[in-house]
């Protein structure tokens, strides 16, 4: 059972303790009282270190879109680690996965690789800034974009410091530089008119727009198709750019969310999935944007290197993950999303919780809030309210063989089938309703149908 003090668990979190800060080397594995330690994973299992096998929900937050271990990507990744895992030549494998990319995003000409969505989102401001020689960048209030000064501004203020009317940046680390932040302009999301108007006070100066059309910060909230149309137009016709990230995303469709939607971006930023489960990042988009990184005519507008750019284990992993992610196979997991959505929105009005399932395709969003919201500042008080009641829902599922993003987040991998879905719909039922009589929101929720 979880928590108990004497699990093998407990007992690496004290010792992580005094190695590293918080027992902890990324934010988002930590929870209360200590995290589980993994030990292996299979299709969509996870065992822990205690021997608890438990279905996988966060799905490495995502990137392992064919679960644990696959063996095609296995045996790709082990035929390539004998050959070779690392070298300071370039080599076929890189081509591969860029053609890969190429033929499935028809806004993309040309690819670099990095080695994570963090450094993908970096070298496509980079660019832009390079592109229309212009300083600032836009980005929307409360989206997250991996962990690098600029794009991270605004991503969680409060109504202490967000600005009396439009949002102004506000620094994510203790120590980020004002003058850094001046370059960055924040918008809000799916507020056509706000931010036409802030956009537009800036566009002397704006190298580009910065956003995803499914915010995963927000709930997997989408843009609405004005908003969309505005960032596309405004962009256009200012001279500056427009930046999807779709590191996230990118799994909704065969491509992208910018398929989904109709979005013709000037540069794309992918991760995650690309990968096959190893390290990976991509900036692509238009041949004379991407020109920015040619060297062939002298020192490059955007220098680009990386120990770890184009790493072959990284390439072939994401090549046959990509290849096996064939249309049908995306159309099967985002039908598994919308069974899951619905049964968790159907056991939530069950239990006498508010609350529903957001989300698209693939990627589901438990929230326990009743309100409706179309950005940041609605979002934020309708998480503060859900993500409580969520975490209580989250320790009582590690007690029923299930693991989920602690917030509530539900990530679907082609490892899973109906089967997986009802069996965890059939326990989130239970727990929800133990954790509405907990709250007495049963009573409630009983009295008011
Ligand atoms: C939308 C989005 N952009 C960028 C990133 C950063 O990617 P990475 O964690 O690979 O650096 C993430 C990671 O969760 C993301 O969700």
């Amino acid at each position: 059972m979880y928590p108990d003090a004497s699990s093998r668990s407990a007992r690496l979190f004290e010792r992580a303790q005094r190695v590293l800060p918080g027992g902890n080397t990324r934010h988002t594995v930590a929870f209360d009282p200590y995290p589980l330690y993994a030990a292996s994973g299979a299709g969509c299992k996870v065992v822990d270190v205690d021997g608890v096998e438990r279905t996988d929900f966060i799905n490495n937050y995502s990137s392992m879109i064919h679960g644990h271990s696959h063996p095609k990507i296995v045996e790709a990744v082990r035929r390539q680690a004998a050959e070779m895992m690392a070298v300071g030549l370039p080599t076929e494998s890189e081509i591969l996965l860029a053609e890969l990319l190429v033929e499935r995003l028809p806004s993309v000409e040309q690819v670099r690789f990095c080695n994570s969505g963090t450094e993908a989102v970096m070298f496509a401001v980079r660019a832009a800034r390079a592109f229309t020689g212009k300083p600032k960048l836009a980005k929307v209030e409360g989206a997250y974009h991996g962990a690098y000064d600029y794009v991270q501004a605004s991503l969680d203020p409060t109504p202490a410091n967000w600005g009396e009317r439009d949002p102004v940046a506000v620094g994510h680390a203790a120590g980020t530089p004002e003058r850094l932040l001046s370059d960055v302009v924040v918008i809000p999301f799916n507020d056509v008119e706000a931010t036409a108007r802030i956009l537009d006070a800036n566009k002397a100066e704006l190298a580009g727009v910065l956003f995803d059309p499914i915010v995963a910060r927000m709930g997997f909230l989408e843009a609405t198709p004005a908003y969309l149309r505005l960032l596309r137009e405004w962009t256009r016709a200012n001279g500056a750019l427009l930046l999807i990230d779709e590191v996230f995303t990118f799994r909704v469709g065969y491509d992208g969310a910018q398929g989904r939607y109709g979005i013709e971006p000037d540069l794309t930023a992918l991760g995650k999935i690309i990968g096959g489960g190893l390290p990976i990042g991509a900036v692509g988009g238009r041949r004379d944007i991407m020109s920015v990184f040619d060297h062939r005519g002298g020192h490059p507008k955007v220098p680009h290197g990386g120990t770890y750019n184009g790493n072959p284990l990284a390439m072939v992993a994401g090549r046959v993950s990509m290849e096996l992610l064939t249309k049908p196979e995306i159309e099967r997991i985002n039908r598994l999303g919308d069974r899951l959505r619905d049964g968790i929105t159907r056991a939530i009005r069950e239990s006498g919780l508010g609350g529903r399932a957001n989300g698209v395709g693939s990627m589901v969003a438990m929230m326990l809030d009743d309100s409706t919201y179309t950005n940041y500042r609605g979002f934020l008080p309708a998480a503060a309210r859900s993500i409580p009641l969520a975490l209580q829902v989250h320790q009582k599922m590690l007690n029923r063989g299930v693991l989920f993003i602690p917030s509530g987040g539900f990530i679907v991998s082609t490892a899973m089938d109906e089967a997986t879905i009802d069996e965890t719909l059939a326990a989130l039922s239970e727990v929800l309703s133990e954790v509405a009589r907990s709250t007495g929101a049963a009573f409630a929720g009983a009295a008011q149908s």
